[in-house]
């Protein structure tokens, strides 16, 4: 397959995981060509921007982005994201933002008793609106009396084209749908999106739609993984909860994710949920397996569905063997090492 990758490892350990995940790609796919951009804090230090003037317009000429992790103590959390990651799920219309949680065989969970067969969950997280549409603004900053307001949005195109991904993929599964709110608090937004759903859902008479509150759904992920397949959330309820997922594999290291335009318009990023990590970063600490997975998500979005299953089969055999771990999942490997575990489980 040829593609051309915009490769921005970003951020703390994302300057890590990165370059193993793009040892990995290119050893399972010969076609891919990887462009490193040095994006992030670190230029914003030298220019004050996290990215170029054209970024957005740069990124578009690529098949995909690969991005490590955005964000560090120097610069303001809000500055970082919004300089960036924040703006290009909006631009490129990443309206999904699709978080596998599995736990894998080998690996021991944080939940006593449940194993690999009752932990595995496909999240759909709304990726461009809700709670992190930036609809807002400050009043009377100057004074001890200012105030902020930051309001939500819901639309209805913005629920129906995330909602229709997820029944989708609830149809390929189990056939079941959870969707996520909190429309028993909730006057406007989630009653909308409640309506939204139940209309998107009449096209799919073959999936069942459970409405859980976000609340209860913590409760149930920790209590009845096993009931868990498909689940559609708002993003902020997603963000959340897909860090719940992300503990329940057994840590946030083997978290992936895709930042995806179903309708491929737009390059689609693809990066691990973990973040930039600064207490462990440079130490070679760093769990690279959830970026080398946001790798195969990547792989099986632009088409080489075969490469992307033998990727995940190579990081079900180094979980499996446990050889090769780093000290979240309780081994002693460096990234490196898992790197090169992963490289040798596929050949
Ligand atoms: C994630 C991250 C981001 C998000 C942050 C860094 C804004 O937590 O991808 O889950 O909440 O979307
Ligand atoms: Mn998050």
């Amino acid at each position: 397959m040829s593609a051309r990758i915009a490769v921005i490892p970003g951020d703390g350990v994302g300057q890590e995981v990165v370059p193993e995940g793009v040892r990995v790609l290119s050893a399972v796919d010969r076609g891919l060509e990887f462009v490193e951009l040095d994006w992030g804090s670190a230029l914003w230090e030298r220019t004050g921007a996290m990215m170029p003037a054209d970024g957005v317009a740069q990124l578009r000429g690529y098949d995909a982005v690969y991005l490590g992790s955005i964000g560090w103590p120097t610069v303001p959390d809000h500055v970082s994201l919004w300089g960036g990651l924040m703006p290009l799920r909006k631009s490129f219309e990443l309206y999904v933002n699709l978080r596998p949680v599995r736990l894998l065989p080998g690996i021991k969970g944080p939940l006593a008793d449940r194993g690999p067969a009752e932990i595995d969950m496909l999240f759909i997280r709304e990726n461009t609106e809700g709670e992190y549409s930036g609809t807002g603004g400050f009043v009377h900053s100057d004074h001890d009396y200012g105030l902020a307001v930051e309001v939500p949005v819901f639309t209805r195109n913005g629920i129906a084209r995330c909602a229709r991904y997820a029944f989708e993929q609830a149809r390929q599964r189990s056939g079941r749908l959870i969707s996520v709110t909190k429309s028993n608090a909730s006057l406007y937004n989630y009653v909308l999106w409640d309506q939204v759903v139940a209309a998107v859902g009449a096209d799919f008479p073959d999936v069942t739609v459970e409405r859980v509150l976000v609340d209860a759904m913590a409760a149930r992920m920790v209590l009845r993984p096993d009931t868990v397949d498909v689940v559609v959330a708002s993003n902020l309820f997603g963000d959340i909860l897909t860090d719940l997922g992300a503990a329940l594999q057994g840590s946030l290291g083997l978290g992936a994710s895709g930042n995806i335009n179903p309708e491929r318009r737009w390059p689609s990023v693809f990066e691990p949920v973990h973040g930039s990590a600064p207490d462990i970063a440079g130490r070679g600490l760093a769990n690279p397996l959830g970026a080398i997975w946001s790798g195969a998500m990547m792989l099986r979005h632009l088409g080489d569905g075969a490469g992307a299953d033998r990727v995940e089969r190579a990081i079900e055999t180094v979980c499996l063997e446990g050889r090769h771990l780093t000290a979240d999942l309780g081994g002693r490997a460096s990234t490196r090492e898992v790197g090169d575990a992963v490289l040798a489980a596929l050949a």
